[in-house]
């Protein structure tokens, strides 16, 4: 147990005195996220003030965020949210007791490598600097989704995923995430139904949530959405719009195979059904399937984006939709943040014209190639798809474990990993897997050290500990 004594200013009353020594103790790493502060007769008997004092001072530091109190447990320093996992979080009470293991690993969220290319994407950025007539570019612009050169480029640049596009087709977006709220903004209504996959990108929900859409889940098997299952829930629902991710299905990887694609297509066809397909992984297939905008082209909005393959924080995003839906987009795209950034435009369009942009997912999927690699020693049976090697491993974990099991487990043992939870759609049964992202650690030895950390748990199996309740 931390024996914290804390040096008091001259400050009155003393609780407030102890709550400023706390939070400049926990600023300055002298409290550590998840250590206990001493119980409170201790600390007044060290402090020589009443226990009345000190029980103000947690309660006012627990209400100002710093510490948690459990009761029977004792009093803990609060996580902060910025080292925080980024998903699948266990509740503060599993927090406090589990403690922050040293060298905390992240897995739980879906980011690329380190961009391979970073020096060349910035040699990109400073010509755009560099060129002459910067403060027009900088100017706001009137082509809200791209300039036709930019758009242009996008089009050629979707090429790589298998897609033919006419470049008034084009919209360009804050990254795919915004590409898939503006397709949902172009194509629905408030209380509209919409489907998607059961397990899914996490983000639909909360776009769905913003438009007040009501998402349905299709069951899916090994090669992702079943047709006879989305034919029965167009029947049942009457939805119009479906969000499908049928390259390398986030969370499950699954690849849907060209004829299941053209299966679906005609299904949404015969209930007149708006495909939004997104394809933001097809870049780690050396041959992607055929995309449904070549396949039902009026009714299909392909979304895609250079965040996986190039640097996320550019944050370029880009859609296709069909010509006769161009002007809702562009109006989605003007209400919900007027433009993306034109300037990004700019570097995107030399960064595919360059080739940099080409080079930089090669770089991505030989690094995602190695990762995988050395997760197979780690997780010999984990579930892979052929033909594509994603950038993060869907772990279907052995009897006993329970998913959220897991997650307590891994947290404990210094590893955050996405919960089965995370993704699903309504309340079916959703399998007990985890998704660890492999690309999120930093480099290679630090993905090992997690691996290695999460395959010792596996045979253990689930144990009774701090955290889990009493009776
Ligand atoms: C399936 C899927 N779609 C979209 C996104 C969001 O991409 P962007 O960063 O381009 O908004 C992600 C990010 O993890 C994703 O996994």
């Amino acid at each position: 147990m931390t024996i914290w004594l804390p040096e008091l200013a001259e400050q009155r009353p003393i609780y407030k005195a102890i709550v400023s020594a706390m939070s400049r103790d926990i600023a300055e790493g002298r409290l550590g996220p998840g250590e206990r502060l001493p119980p409170q007769r201790e600390l007044a008997y060290q402090l020589g003030v009443t226990v009345g004092t000190v029980t103000r001072a947690y309660t006012e530091a627990e209400r100002q965020g710093l510490v948690i109190g459990e009761v029977g447990r004792g009093t803990f320093v609060k996580r902060s949210s910025a080292d925080a996992p980024l998903l699948a979080m266990p509740s503060e009470p599993q927090q406090a007791s589990a403690g922050r293991a040293q060298g905390f690993i992240d897995l739980s969220a879906n980011w690329p490598p380190e961009p391979p290319l970073a020096e060349e994407i910035g040699a990109v950025i400073q010509e755009e600097c560099n060129r002459p007539g910067l403060g027009a570019r900088l100017q706001y612009r009137r082509d809200l989704i791209g300039g036709e050169a930019t758009r242009r480029a996008v089009a050629s640049h979707l090429e790589t995923e298998g897609l033919s596009a006419d470049w008034r087709e084009i919209a360009l977006t804050n990254g795919a995430q915004h590409a898939i709220f503006v397709s949902l903004l172009a194509t629905t209504r408030p209380d509209d139904i919409v489907l998607c996959e059961e397990l899914t990108f996490f983000a639909i929900k909360s776009a769905a949530r913003s438009l007040s859409l009501r998402l349905r889940g299709v069951a899916m098997d090994k090669w992702g959405l079943r047709p006879d299952a989305l034919d029965a829930a167009c029947r049942a629902t009457q939805a119009k719009v479906l969000y499908s991710i049928p390259t390398l299905q986030n969370p499950t990887n699954r690849i849907m195979p060209t004829e299941r694609r053209r299966e679906i297509a005609e299904i949404c066809r015969r209930h007149d059904v708006t495909i939004i397909e997104d394809s933001i992984y097809a870049f780690l297939l050396d041959e992607p399937p055929c995309p449904y905008a070549n396949l039902a082209p009026e009714r299909s909005i392909h979304v895609s984006s250079l965040s996986k393959s190039v640097a996320p924080n550019l944050r370029l995003g880009f859609l296709r939709a069909p010509s006769h839906l161009m002007e809702a987009v562009t109006f989605a795209v003007r209400s919900s943040s007027y433009c993306s950034p034109p300037f990004t435009h700019d570097v995107g369009q030399r960064l595919i014209e360059s080739g940099v942009a080409a080079r930089s997912a090669k770089a991505m999927r030989e690094e995602a190639r190695h990762r995988q690699e050395q997760a197979r020693r780690y997780f010999p049976d984990a579930e892979r798809p052929s033909g594509g090697t994603p950038l993060h491993l869907w772990l279907e974990l052995p009897s006993p474990w329970r998913s959220g099991s897991f997650v307590h487990a891994a947290y404990r043992a210094g590893v955050g990993v996405a919960d089965a939870e995370v993704f699903a759609i309504g309340r079916e049964e959703v399998p007990h897997a985890v998704r660890i992202c492999l690309a999120a650690a930093r480099t290679r030895e630090e993905m090992q050290n997690a691996l290695g950390r999460l395959a010792a748990l596996l045979p253990r199996g689930p144990e009774a500990g701090p955290g889990l309740p009493l009776m």
